[in-house]
């Protein structure tokens, strides 16, 4: 441990956030602005999370740099919260998506791409069947909406520190006393999530046995290797065990694999051979268009057929109401875009690189860390690397939150963007994109060394 004083650590955050103010009088002017009409500032209110008090305004991002309006460049590790995990702008996304546009974007009709683009998912993804929505949260939606009409049960099972988008029965969290209470004091938007949800701790099995042997869950929804709340790796038969009581107790396992597409072409899932119900990727498979898909395993397929007949031949026009997709999903410029992406951009070859990147990253952040005594840790999942705060990898969610450091996290963020490095606003995360080479992550690493030198020179 080493003692941080809070007082320094905010008026050094002031001073960083005072300089990158003047280092961006546009993007300023223009947050100001946004003030007027947007609800919180800017198009999403996700936008104002940024620690350095104001978001920067977006000239252009290419490959793995991104500019603001005020001309600095920036090595982007945020890559858009993994929405631009393909790298911004990578030409055949844009040449595919500009060529469909000109054709027609969205006709409520399936498109040339279809069939391709399915297969490849099957490929990947190790599940026969898939259907379209527009954002992983949607696609969550999906999975549990056909979780709970297969399996006539409710509730929902996450883990502590989850994240899987705006979907209200993962909105739960433990408080200190060990309570389950909503995420961030979310409102609770009429849902009874005493009801409908069910919350455990990652890794904890004897907890996750006991909350699943009630058999009244309908699906545990979960990432396979936590990856919003910091970093949370699976501990040894962890998931082995997570598949066996799921089976055992007749609860589907949704593996939301949004962010751990970072492991490789199929998630991690398909690297350590876990065979998920259903399976949701979302944000980057779409190289910026709004697209999520979720498959199903066979069985699951048959039993929603079951209920809802693929072709009916007692009805000449199909009933579509499923509660789940929207008017856009599916769309024919969605298809082309996870076309060029998956066929073109995220490839075997493209997971590689990023792979490799990241562990040179993360090496280098591990030896700036050492150099400097400092007791945290990196951790690396694929393209995703984590810096934390604290020296032992955690088990769980409450082992973040003993070690977190809020004040830390901000500071780090903004004197990262003062020296042209993009980390993603919600704690350490950093991806790697096909574009990202040795320059950023050597920028990223100087600019480390830089922060650790002064941390320890000034407030330790
Ligand atoms: C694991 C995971 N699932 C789902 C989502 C929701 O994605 P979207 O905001 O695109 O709906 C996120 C967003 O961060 C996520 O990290």
């Amino acid at each position: 441990m080493i003692h941080l004083d809070p007082a320094r650590l905010d008026a050094w955050l002031t001073r960083e956030q005072a300089r990158y103010a003047r280092m961006r009088p546009r993007s300023r002017a223009a947050w100001q602005q946004g003030q007027q009409h947007w609800l919180y500032g800017a198009p999403s209110h996700w936008m104002r999370r940024w620690a350095s008090g104001f978001p920067m305004q977006l000239d252009a991002a290419v490959g793995a740099r991104l500019r603001c309006v005020d001309g600095i460049d920036h090595a982007d590790f945020c890559l858009g919260d993994s929405g631009a995990m393909a790298g911004h702008a990578a030409p055949t996304v844009t040449a595919a998506v500009a060529a469909q546009l000109a054709r027609g974007a969205t006709a409520m009709l399936p498109g040339a791409q279809a069939a391709a683009v399915g297969a490849e998912l099957a490929r990947r993804f190790r599940l026969p069947y898939w259907g379209v929505t527009t954002s992983a949260s949607d696609a969550n939606r999906a999975a549990i909406r056909i979780a709970r009409m297969v399996s006539g049960r409710e509730r929902v099972l996450v883990f502590d520190g989850c994240y899987h988008g705006s979907v209200e029965e993962a909105h739960v969290a433990f408080d200190d006393a060990g309570r389950v209470v909503l995420r961030n004091g979310i409102h609770a938007n009429a849902v009874d999530h005493a009801r409908v949800s069910r919350l455990v701790a990652f890794n904890d099995e004897a907890a996750l046995a006991a909350a699943l042997a009630p058999r009244d869950v309908a699906c545990v929804l979960a990432e396979p290797f936590m990856t919003n709340f910091g970093m949370i790796a699976p501990a040894p038969g962890f998931l082995d065990t997570l598949r066996r009581l799921t089976r055992e107790s007749g609860t589907l396992l949704v593996i939301d694999e949004t962010h751990t597409l970072s492991s490789g072409v199929g998630g991690h899932a398909a690297q350590v051979g876990l065979e998920p119900d259903l399976l949701v990727v979302g944000k980057s498979i779409g190289g910026g268009v709004p697209v999520a898909v979720y498959g199903l395993a066979e069985p699951v397929a048959q039993a929603l057929w079951a209920q809802v007949p693929k072709v009916d031949p007692a009805r000449v026009r199909q009933s579509a109401h499923l509660g789940f997709g929207g008017t856009l999903a599916g769309s024919t410029l969605q298809v082309a875009a996870m076309h060029a992406v998956l066929h073109e951009v995220l490839t075997a070859d493209a997971f590689a690189h990023m792979a490799a990147q990241a562990e040179q990253l993360a090496a280098g952040a591990r030896a700036v860390v050492a150099a400097h005594a400092l007791p945290w840790h990196v951790a690396q999942l694929g393209a995703r690397v984590e810096l934390m705060f604290e020296a032992r990898p955690p088990r769980d969610a409450a082992d973040v939150r003993r070690g977190r450091n809020a004040l830390l996290e901000a500071l780090l963020h903004v004197y990262a963007m003062n020296r042209g490095v993009l980390i993603t606003p919600f704690h350490c995360m950093l991806l790697m994109c096909p574009a990202t080479g040795a320059a950023e992550v050597q920028r990223f690493v100087e600019m480390l060394d830089g922060f650790c030198g002064e941390l320890k020179g000034s407030v330790a």
